[in-house]
């Protein structure tokens, strides 16, 4: 009876011992199943998310930034003589410019002078430095500049351009265009060439009291141009 009791007993142990080992295996297999699992689905889809806010930090919440132009006046343009075979001519202007750094997080800053361009038919009349390098922007504020530009003058304008202002002294009013470029970083690094054109139509000076309404204009983000002069 103790023998078969003890061989029971034995076999109870062994069948446990079985028992045991197959649970144990079973919980191995499910270790090893949930680990291929992290290591094929998981670990590429937390990769690839991450990837995607990295790329999503790097362009899509890139530096945004706004300009517009809340006043322009013309304070002259005339003709003042020839150089060579060139007309030139004075030419001056007062711009009320607001720049607005978009992104609510982080200033950028200007890694180049940010600067204006005067252009009349595409040809280049003068720069003026709007912001210096190195100047920091604080998250969407607004920054207001006077440029007061000119006065250095008088610029030289090809046969195109002067024929161009012909018909547009003319009517009284003239187009031109005021261009902003400059590179800008934001965080760690996220530099960008910044290119915005702005359209102006300005009136011909008056002489009197009559002061000119400029109705404030968007400048729109634009490529680098091709500029004659
Ligand atoms: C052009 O500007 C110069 C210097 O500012 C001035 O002496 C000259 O009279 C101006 N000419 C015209 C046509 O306005
Ligand atoms: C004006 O700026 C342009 C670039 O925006 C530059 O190529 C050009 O040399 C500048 N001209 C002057 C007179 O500073
Ligand atoms: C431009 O227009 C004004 C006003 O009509 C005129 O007095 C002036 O002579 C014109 N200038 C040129 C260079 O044609």
């Amino acid at each position: 009876m103790p023998t078969t009791s003890g061989t029971r007993s034995s076999l109870g142990n062994f069948s446990r011992r079985l028992r045991d080992s197959c649970c144990d295996l079973r919980t191995q297999r499910d270790t090893s199943s949930s680990l291929t699992w992290l290591f094929r689905y998981a670990f590429p889809a937390l990769v690839v998310s991450a990837g995607t806010v990295l790329l999503v930090l790097r362009f899509a919440v890139a530096p945004q930034v706004k300009a517009y132009v809340e006043d322009a006046r013309l304070d002259s343009f005339a003709l003042a003589g020839t150089r060579g075979s060139f007309s030139a001519y004075n030419i001056s202007a007062s711009v009320a410019l607001t720049v607005r750094n978009l992104n609510g997080a982080m200033d950028m800053t200007y890694t180049r002078p940010l600067v204006a361009t005067f252009l009349f038919h595409d040809r280049r009349l003068y720069n003026v430095t709007v912001a210096d390098e190195g100047h920091r922007h604080k998250p969407l504020k607004r920054e207001a500049y006077l440029l007061h530009t000119g006065g250095e003058g008088p610029y030289v304008l090809d046969a195109a351009a002067a024929e161009e202002f012909e018909k547009q002294n003319a009517t009284g009013v003239f187009e031109m265009e005021m261009r902003l470029s400059g590179v800008i970083t934001l965080g760690l690094g996220n530099k960008r060439g910044l290119e915005l054109s702005c359209p102006l139509t300005l009136q011909r000076p008056e002489t009197g009291p009559d002061v000119v309404v400029f109705h404030e204009i968007d400048c729109e983000p634009d490529r680098p141009k091709k500029i004659v002069f």
